[in-house]
């Protein structure tokens, strides 16, 4: 049997770790032809930390902020063979060093239909209260590759659903969550693939 290509998961340092959980059982199950094979995260007791280990997969502690950073990172997807990079919930600017040698291999997902709503700043509760300020009818979630700049690469994948009347920030980001939940196993699905 050939080997699967080997998936490494990066979540956030306040990350719930949702996207993640559903990456890692799509992977599991069979659904995305890969291995879920580690998930980092900047600190080690946030919920998406715990949600990893509960779901078995070998958590390493890695802080963005630390020197060093891109150097044990690298030495990391090194020893574990990594192929394709998943950003969920992962806040920082992705070190250029890696985009470089994962070129078109790193993919993140951003709540909102980008290029709106997305850069610099633009995460989590943010985006959903700048869309409700905009006033647009719709939103929803891309999946894209990552390059040196926030949000910028190409879309793999959108989803889109309306914003309701009577919309808050957290109403739109549990609808919107929602439609992540399903994008992005299907986009890395589509990639490791080669669709
Ligand atoms: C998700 O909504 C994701 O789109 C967002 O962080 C949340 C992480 O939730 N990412 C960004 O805003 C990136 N700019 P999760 O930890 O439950 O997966």
């Amino acid at each position: 049997m050939p080997e699967l290509p080997r998936v490494a998961i990066l979540v956030g340092r306040k990350g719930r770790g949702t996207n993640m959980a559903r990456l890692l059982t799509a992977c599991a199950s069979g659904y995305v032809p890969a291995e879920g094979r580690l998930v980092v995260a900047p600190v080690s007791g946030n919920p998406a930390a715990i949600r990893a280990r509960a779901l078995g997969a070998r958590v390493e502690v890695l802080d963005p902020r630390s020197s060093g950073y891109s150097a044990r990172l690298l030495d990391l997807f090194r020893e574990e063979r990594i192929d394709w990079v998943c950003l969920a919930g992962f806040m920082s600017l992705f070190p250029s060093e890696i985009v470089g040698e994962y070129e078109g291999r790193i993919l993140n997902i951003h709540p909102a239909l980008l290029p709106r709503f997305g850069g610099k700043g633009m995460y989590g509760i943010r985006v959903h209260e700048a869309v409700l300020a905009a006033g647009v009818t719709e939103t929803g979630c891309t999946v894209h590759f990552v390059t040196n700049e926030y949000d910028e690469g190409e879309a793999i994948l959108t989803r889109s659903c309306p914003v309701l009347a009577g919309d808050t920030p957290d109403s739109l980001a549990d609808r919107v969550l929602e439609l992540e939940h399903e994008a992005y196993p299907e986009a890395l699905r589509m990639v490791v693939l080669g669709l």
